[in-house]
């Protein structure tokens, strides 16, 4: 390790050589010299995210054992599969930042990392599901695109292949929720039910508003983010209100109105104490999602044991890793 990689000061030359990569929309690579505070800023978004998409299994795991038809069953135990590969693309990621997985794991199941707050609500019926497809996993997307192009080249690369599948996670869901609203009038009071209880938990997904945000002005100028979390909040309420149409539901917003000077639409204010008191675990579910996760980590300790045990015996022995 250099004096500069012990200290994180720069040695001269590397800190602009960093600031040049960045400006030139280069990626920055793991061998990378890289400001601390970059470093540190990365691990916290990309763990936050891979945590969110292993604890955002559990509310349509819910569903699992009541999936309606085979079919349904099917297609939700491959979403709840994607959504644990998307967490392990991320966890890699974090790695090559020079954090080990199980140190994260541990940060997660003691409270001292955060994930989503959507995670935080119940799936009351099998028509959340759709919604958390159409409207979790839309939020998700519009996200998500724009760190495709994130300068931190192991982050954006996984972002390719999970918002490949974020957009089969969507239309999903919006195929349920389609029909469902062809269905009887109880299916289609479900659904609405659905969205009155979800819309305010999605546009809270893209975080506090821009004045309220301490990280977005940092994280853009290193071209982590590309977007403020209110660019991204109307961009997702623009790409919905006629998607909401074109099924039948209402958006439980009186003051969503279209705004022909700007060519957007108008919408309320998230009830931004509600958002505070999720993150800081107080939301309807925090305490058993967090619970659960510790349950599986520790039930799962066997797995880990045995799967090093393997691992150093293929080793002594002088064989391959796997084969
Ligand atoms: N839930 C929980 N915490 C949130 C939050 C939310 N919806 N929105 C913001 N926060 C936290 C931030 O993490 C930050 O806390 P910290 O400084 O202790 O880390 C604090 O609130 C202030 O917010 P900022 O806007 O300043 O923070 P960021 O610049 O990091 O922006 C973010 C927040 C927009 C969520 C950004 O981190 C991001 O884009 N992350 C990557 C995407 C992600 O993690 N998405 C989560 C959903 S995963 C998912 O969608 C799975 C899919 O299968 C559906």
């Amino acid at each position: 390790m250099t004096a500069t990689e012990a200290t994180g000061l720069a040695e001269p030359g590397l800190e602009a050589h960093f600031d040049e990569v960045i400006a030139a929309e280069q990626r920055i690579e793991p061998r990378d010299w890289m400001p601390d505070a970059y470093r540190a800023t990365l691990i916290r978004q990309i763990a936050q995210h891979a945590h969110s998409e292993i604890i955002g299994m559990q509310p349509e795991g819910n569903w699992l054992t009541r999936a309606p038809s085979l079919r349904r069953k099917a297609i939700l135990l491959a979403k709840a599969q994607d959504e644990a590969g998307h967490g392990l693309y991320l966890y890699a990621a974090a790695e090559t930042l020079g954090i080990d997985r199980a140190e994260l794991t541990e940060k997660l199941i003691s409270g001292r990392q955060k994930y989503s707050s959507i995670f935080n609500y119940p799936t009351l019926t099998f028509a959340d599901v759709g919604v958390i497809g159409w409207l979790v996993d839309g939020a998700a997307i519009c996200n998500q695109v724009p760190l495709c192009r994130c300068s931190y080249g192991p982050y954006a690369r996984a972002m390719v292949r999970i918002c490949k599948e974020e957009s089969f996670h969507q239309r999903q869901g919006y195929e349920l929720l389609i029909t469902l609203m062809r269905g009887t009038d109880a299916q289609r009071r479900m659904v609405q039910d659905a969205v009155d209880r979800w819309w305010w938990p999605s546009l809270m997904m893209f975080g506090p508003s821009d004045g309220d945000s301490p990280n977005t002005a940092r994280s853009m100028a290193w071209r982590i983010k590309r977007h403020t979390n209110d660019e991204l909040r109307q961009r997702f309420v623009d790409m919905t209100v006629p998607q909401a149409e074109h099924l039948g539901v209402t958006l439980p917003d009186p003051a969503l109105s279209w705004n022909e000077a700007r060519g957007s639409w108008d919408f309320g204010e998230p009830d931004w104490s509600e958002l505070k008191q999720v993150i800081k675990g107080q939301g309807p579910c925090n305490e058993q999602r967090v619970e659960r996760r510790r349950a599986a980590h520790e039930d799962g300790a066997w797995v880990r044991e045995a799967a090093l045990a393997y691992a150093r015996k293929r080793r002594s022995e002088g064989g391959a890793d796997h084969d």
